[in-house]
């Protein structure tokens, strides 16, 4: 069964060709982090505009990477949220008229599973995560169940601790209250006049920083905080705190009015210390819900799981229970939405002509 997959939900125009559920026959990805780096995020109006430009050669790019003709086609897939509506409209459209014109089933996906689905694929007849033993498990069938699993997505947009108790059997254990992990990342790196997006820009800043320097405060959340979607206050995350402690740090370094850092900063020892609470925090939740619910399997996935210290930790905590992709299906692609397409498909999923973009879609539900 071959799938053409189309993913822009954020800032990557994507598309990808991918047969039976993993193998990635094609993955184009057009990036904008050019675009919105002058903006130290993504801009969405701009980000819209880009994809409407980029879309069309793209998905033509994914089938001709793949050699792939119109009709060897079974579905085509989306991203349908969660993500900017701007940009998830391009995408619905385009997946829209492709069906439109060819006959072929649409089928719109939750972009959160697709992170978690980016664990299935394969590439060139190889794994394409860095655990052959995850990956043969997460393929068998019968006796064998990779189920239940814990599932850590971690982006610019997204923090949610997951139970999987099934192909498409999602049950959401925690999530952030505030910031996002990534976004923790890509705020702190501004303050610390390091860039965008800022995650990569703090690794490489906090390459012989010392880590343990800077001690910060672990967030307290409650349950009664009020966006809280879940019923677990332990699997709840915060990162805005911290953004606001590393603030104060700068400051009591001496930043200047218009925010520019004094020379005495330690820019690296701060980096590397907040790069090694955040990833405590994440490892430590992760660790309780596996526990809790005797978890086979623990995948890692969205952009911050390209994070060299944030895999260590992990690696150190579950050994060959765990699972990253490599980094080119860390950050958004459409061969994850392939791959998540197929087992909606075999369950039964489509969707008609009618289907709308979901900005705020929540992870139980396709
Ligand atoms: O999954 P993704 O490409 O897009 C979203 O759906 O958000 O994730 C992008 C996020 C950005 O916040 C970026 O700073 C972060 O992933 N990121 C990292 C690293 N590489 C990318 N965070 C920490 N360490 C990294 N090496
Ligand atoms: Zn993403």
């Amino acid at each position: 069964m071959r799938i053409l997959a189309i993913e822009t939900s954020c800032d990557e125009t994507a598309a990808a060709v991918v047969d039976d559920g993993h193998v990635v026959r094609s993955n184009v990805v057009a990036s904008q982090a050019e675009l919105h780096r002058q903006y130290g995020g993504v801009f969405p109006e701009l980000a819209s505009r880009a994809h409407v430009e980029a879309i069309a050669p793209v998905v033509q790019k994914a089938m001709d990477d793949a050699r792939a003709t119109w009709d060897s086609l079974s579905a085509i897939a989306v991203t349908r949220g969660p993500g900017l509506p701007g940009s998830l409209v391009v995408g619905v459209n385009m997946a829209k008229g492709i069906s439109l014109a060819t006959g072929l089933p649409l089928i719109g996906i939750n972009h959160l599973e697709g992170h978690i689905y980016a664990h299935w694929l394969s590439l060139n007849g190889r794994p394409a995560n860095d655990n052959p033993m995850v990956y043969q498990l997460l393929h068998s069938e019968g006796d064998l169940s990779p189920f239940p699993l814990v599932a850590l997505i971690v982006s610019g947009g997204h923090t949610e601790l997951v139970l999987m108790h099934a192909h498409g059997h999602y049950e959401l254990l925690g999530h952030t209250v505030d910031d996002a992990a990534g976004e923790a990342f890509d705020k702190v790196a501004r303050l610390l006049g390091l860039g965008y997006p800022g995650g990569p820009a703090i690794q490489r800043a906090a390459q012989g920083g010392n880590p343990h320097r800077f001690k910060f405060s672990r967030p307290r959340i409650s349950l009664n905080a009020r966006t809280v979607r879940t019923a677990q206050e332990e699997f709840l995350f915060s990162f805005s705190g911290i953004k606001t402690q590393v603030l104060r740090l700068v400051q009591a370094f001496g930043m200047s009015k218009d925010g520019k850092l004094s020379p005495q900063t330690p820019v690296s020892d701060i980096a590397a210390s907040f790069q090694n609470a955040v990833t405590d925090w994440l490892v430590e939740k992760t660790a309780r819900a596996a526990e809790r619910y005797g978890a086979r399997l623990v995948l890692v996935g969205g952009g911050v799981s390209a994070n060299q210290m944030l895999r260590q930790k992990m690696r150190a905590q579950f050994g060959s229970m765990v699972a990253f992709p490599p980094l080119w299906l860390c950050t958004d692609n459409a061969a994850m939405i392939g791959a998540a397409a197929y087992y909606a498909l075999r369950r039964g999923l489509h969707h008609d002509l009618t289907l709308d973009v979901a900005p705020d879609l929540k992870l139980p539900e396709s």
